[in-house]
């Protein structure tokens, strides 16, 4: 069962996994009631077009409403301490979604706060992708366990939560990175426990070529991640035999390419792939609205502002 929260895909299941995708795909085309009444704040400390968008319409065809509130504005931490803006935000909105740099800062505002508290993206996970990612290579592929997913390219948030959720649902997942960026061992023992009950194979290795033969899918992120821009010249170089381009996809011919978007076109992936026959990356977009619907509707329909009565 899920907890308050949704910080990391560690906090959920392979059954809370399989019962938000079946949710969401219930929820294709479909409007509830399950927010009437409640509002949902959205925290951000980095730019967003698909997190800020999906989240503010999902809670409308909820039947609730939304509120962005851009971090800097607020002063996190700087105009005042994380705890008191928890505690405000609490007494006003009944759901946040927080979009931040640091994984402490929305660890911290989920310990304080009375409401639910979902990550819309930090440094080091984001699980909302995850989810709809997975949902997106259901919906193509039919299943799950057995597949065969290769990441290629930077061990980042968007990857460590690709392989947490792979691994509860069995799917088998291939890292290809430079050695000076692979996968941090805490995520790979944390990936290794859950894949050894939900029976996949890991795979990490330098090799791109050799992550992506045979792959169902073929899914690479952006190079330099949003807060990493004064590495952009040396990551280009570190990671210039990772690119996805028609040779490597040629590897996999029966694979979708995924991707989370934005795209650095020419760095990580070529035009050509991400818009090409095997792309599936817009799907992948709309995937975001649907599985967050799932999410919210779970940890917030029988929840309520910390208003006194
Ligand atoms: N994929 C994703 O989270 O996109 P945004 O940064 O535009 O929200
Ligand atoms: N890894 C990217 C994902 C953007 C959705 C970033 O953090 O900038």
């Amino acid at each position: 069962m899920m907890g308050k929260d949704l910080l990391s895909v560690a906090d959920l299941t392979a059954d809370d996994i399989r019962s938000l995708l079946d949710h969401a795909q219930g929820m294709i085309g479909n409007r509830g009631s399950q927010l009437e009444g409640k509002t949902v704040a959205l925290l951000f400390e980095k730019p967003s077009l698909r997190t800020r968008v999906s989240f503010e319409v999902a809670a409308r065809h909820l039947g609730g409403d939304s509120l962005f509130l851009p971090s800097a504005e607020v002063g996190v931490g700087t105009r005042e301490p994380v705890s008191h803006v928890a505690w405000v935000l609490s007494r006003y909105v009944d759901g946040l979604v927080v979009r931040t740099f640091a994984q402490s800062t929305v660890e911290e505002l989920a310990q304080h706060a009375s409401i639910p508290v979902i990550n819309g993206l930090s440094d080091h996970e984001h699980p909302c992708q995850a989810l709809a990612d997975i949902l997106t290579i259901r919906q193509k592929k039919g299943k799950l366990a057995g597949l065969t997913l290769a990441f290629v390219g930077d061990a980042n948030n968007v990857a460590r939560s690709l392989l947490l959720a792979s691994a509860r649902v069995g799917i088998n997942f291939h890292l290809a990175a430079p050695q000076a960026y692979a996968m941090d061992g805490n995520i790979v023992s944390q990936a290794r426990s859950a894949a050894a009950t939900g029976g996949s194979r890991l795979l990490f290795t330098q090799d791109a070529r050799e992550a992506v033969a045979g792959a169902d899918v073929v899914y690479t992120d952006v190079w330099t991640s949003m807060g990493q821009e004064a590495e952009s010249v040396q990551r280009r170089k570190d990671f210039s035999a990772y690119q996805v381009d028609a040779g490597l996809l040629s590897a996999a011919p029966r694979a979708i390419f995924m991707h989370p978007l934005p795209a650095h076109l020419g760095e990580e992936v070529a035009p050509d792939v991400l818009e090409g026959p095997q792309s599936v990356v817009f799907d992948q977009a709309e995937n975001r609205l649907h599985i967050q619907k799932a999410v919210l509707a779970r940890l917030l329909s029988g929840t309520r502002t910390g208003e006194r009565a």
